[in-house]
């Protein structure tokens, strides 16, 4: 925190080399080490400014996946830095606490950057939530715990960047990473554990499961803490999604947080059921009485948008690696927003390849699944959502704050190979 109060980090985008449970060194990609990159929090109401390096030798960006923020620092494709150049991002953060994540979103090399390992967590904090925050496991690397999951191959030792199956969606690894580690596990020293579950990988769907079937708590979504945890024995996160979930244990027990089969067939490239994460309880440490086990009933007050409100109506259709039939154009602007309404958009998967809907600046909440109410995960704030084959989605998002007629945010599928085939669109904020 500098002089002004504002956060600042400093991030160089660097290559390195890595043990990824190989027992040789293989050439990665990181942000301040050869990697991911370090975890960055910051409080709601924080100025913050983000000084970016490229020590990469392609071009880069740093985009913050989730953030409300003005277009000029949301580090989309219009935004590269070159090689060894720098870049510098300042805004104030605005939204309520939440698992946000950061990654490079250049033109045409976004699946490459991230898979060799450029990728982070944003953990907003807000103390207006702290009366619910303080009922949940809240100390980072103690009881709440970064889980960024992401497929990868190797060849020989090392990350290998070819898809081995005739892939639809781009690579498909068929090994486990959690923060970069294989076969990882966690000593838990609490009754409850907070996982806060960021899908990191370029294509893979995860249906995560605990090997017990135990239920796990979901308390949060992309957008922050849904309004009531909901226990579900399965959590399904596409591409760039992510959730929070509270998991309890009892001293001495080990249990395995799964990837379940998705029954998503050639589109999981085969293999498709994954261990993920081994818990161990400490024998000892826990002291678990039974109403420790409990996350408190009410987490946050989420307003509901109003689709009556809408001050606009748009639908679109994902098919092939088109968007409306179109690719992306960087010079085409495929909607224009006043700022500060309300939209309606009507997202449909027209055909049988899944998919990753994501909208920069905005949180949405989803109003219907195919017609009718969402399931409860669908409850909370989104910013990216699986599309499964067939269906149509409705979701609704207020475009507030931020008005720049000249700069674009993006809208695209998260599969990162459909992204750099163009499966994106622009929208300015007016
Ligand atoms: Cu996570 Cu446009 O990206
Ligand atoms: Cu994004
Ligand atoms: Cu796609």
């Amino acid at each position: 925190v500098d002089a002004n109060g504002t956060r600042v980090f400093d991030l160089t985008a660097e290559p390195g080399d890595s043990d990824l449970g190989h027992g040789r060194s293989t050439r990665t990609w990181g942000y301040n080490g050869a990697y991911l990159g370090p975890t960055l929090r910051a409080e709601r109401g924080q100025k913050i400014k983000v000084n970016v390096h490229n020590r990469l030798n392609e071009p880069t960006t740093v985009h913050w996946h989730g953030m409300h923020l003005p277009a000029k620092v949301d580090g989309g494709p219009h935004h590269p830095i070159p090689v060894g150049g720098d870049y510098q991002a300042a805004w104030t953060v605005d939204q309520p606490a939440a698992t946000l994540w950061y990654h490079p979103h250049p033109s045409d090399l976004t699946e490459r950057q991230v898979y060799r390992g450029l990728a982070g967590m944003f953990i907003v904090q807000d103390r207006e939530q702290d009366d619910e925050q303080d009922d949940l496991p809240h100390e980072y690397g103690v009881d709440d715990i970064p889980v960024i999951v992401q497929d990868k191959n190797f060849d020989g030792g090392q990350l290998s960047m070819s898809d081995r199956f005739l892939s639809d969606i781009g690579i498909l690894g068929d090994e486990i990473l959690v923060n970069g580690t294989p076969a990882p596990f966690l000593d838990v020293r609490t009754s409850l554990v907070r996982l806060r579950l960021l899908n990191a990988s370029t294509a893979r769907v995860y249906d995560f499961t605990m090997s017990d079937g135990r239920p796990m708590q979901l308390i949060g979504t992309d957008g922050g803490l849904l309004s009531a945890p909901y226990p579900t024995e399965t959590v399904r996160l596409s591409v760039g999604e992510r959730a929070e979930v509270v998991v309890a244990m009892r001293p001495g027990e080990r249990v395995e947080l799964r990837s379940a089969p998705t029954g998503l067939g050639r589109f999981q490239g085969g293999r498709d059921a994954f261990d993920v994460l081994q818990l161990r309880a400490k024998p000892n440490q826990l002291g678990a009485q039974p109403n420790q086990l409990k996350v408190p009933q009410h987490l946050a007050d989420i307003e509901r948008l109003d689709p009556s409100q809408a001050a606009q109506r748009r639908t679109f259709t994902f098919q092939g690696r088109e968007i409306n039939d179109d690719r992306m154009d960087m010079d085409r602007v495929d909607a224009v927003v006043v700022k500060d309404t309300v939209e309606v958009w009507s997202v449909a998967n027209g055909h049988d390849t899944p998919h990753s809907f994501h909208i920069h600046d905005v949180q949405f909440q989803v109003l219907s699944v195919d017609g009718a109410a969402p399931q409860p995960e669908l409850g909370g704030w989104k910013d990216t959502l699986f599309l499964e084959p067939g269906k149509r989605y409705e979701i609704i998002a207020r475009f507030a704050d931020y008005a720049d007629p000249t700069t674009a945010y993006m809208f695209h599928c998260h599969v990162l190979r459909h992204e750099d085939e163009g499966m994106m669109g622009q929208f300015v904020v007016v």
